[in-house]
């Protein structure tokens, strides 16, 4: 069972700075448009859209402001990403298409829509989950027919996280492959993580999905973290984005990865 106060706590911290964090790191602006070209593929123009782990809403205002048709449901566990979250709904004045509710992706059940075409989960929230099971279990009684489902998730095998063993890096290098959960350790509060590869997400929804889109989100480039790396070669970042964008769809690009990107269909 997840710790819900001493992660509420890690992001309610972290919540202060996410957004200028997010916008002043090329590698996570990169990775994150990615992640937006990906998703509209598959969302309607009439959507009525959940999203988990919605943090402070960089997601969910952008597709709000592409599809002005649709409604938007926004989630997320912490006290401050929540508040962030709601302030940043009104200022756009999207406050008529995007609904907010602090709620666990553990306890979906108290949701009121029941028809959702599309769920969405960015950058890794559902890794803080035990049993992604437990999710999709509360999870399914919200969807409509036909509903889309796309996930972010970090999986196990990461290639650049490996290659610092050879800077004798190993509990960085092997950090995702730690048996029972890796203790991430976030602004003070420690808590459990998990690594889900593609096929144990499929599991976990289990057969009423169908698998429709699979790619590699830092494949070939850097993750996050190597911002100093994208900031001092420019030009062979650019090389790497290049590299990355052929090969991301294809095995084993599109799973050994930073994270990856998974598109389900649900047919009841
Ligand atoms: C890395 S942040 C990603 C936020 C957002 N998806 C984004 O891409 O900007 C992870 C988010 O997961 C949320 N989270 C962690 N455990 C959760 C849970 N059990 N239920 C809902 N949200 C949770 C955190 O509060 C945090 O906002």
């Amino acid at each position: 069972m997840q710790d819900f106060d001493t992660v509420n706590q890690a992001f309610s911290k972290q919540s202060d700075y996410f957004d200028d964090y997010d916008y002043q790191n090329p590698i996570l602006v990169y990775m994150r448009e990615q992640v937006h070209q990906h998703v509209l593929k598959f969302l309607p123009q009439k959507a009525n859209y959940l999203e988990l782990n919605a943090g402070t809403g960089l997601d969910v205002c952008f597709f709000a402001s592409q599809r002005p048709e649709s409604t938007f449901h926004a989630t997320d566990l912490s006290d401050g990403m929540i508040q962030k979250l709601q302030k940043k709904v009104v200022s756009l004045s999207l406050d008529k298409q995007i609904s907010v509710q602090q709620c666990s992706f553990l306890e979906l059940d108290k949701v009121e829509n029941k028809q959702f075409n599309y769920v969405f989960s960015d950058f890794g929230g559902l890794n803080c989950a035990k049993d992604l099971k437990e999710v999709a279990t509360k999870l399914i009684p919200l969807l409509a027919d036909g509903a889309y489902l796309t996930w972010v998730i970090m999986p196990p095998i990461c290639p650049w996280e490996l290659i610092t063993a050879l800077k004798f890096r190993f509990s960085y290098a092997f950090r995702r492959l730690k048996l029972g959960g890796t203790m991430a350790h976030l602004e003070g509060n420690y808590f459990k993580t998990y690594y889900f590869t593609p096929s144990q997400v499929e599991k976990a929804l289990g057969n009423n999905f169908k698998k429709i889109a699979l790619e590699g989100l830092g494949a070939i480039i850097p993750p996050p973290e190597r911002e100093d790396f994208a900031k001092a070669k420019p030009i062979f970042f650019e090389k790497l984005k290049k590299w990355d964008e052929k090969v991301r769809y294809s095995f084993p690009f599109n799973t050994w990865a930073d994270h990856f990107i998974i598109t389900l269909q649900y047919q009841k």
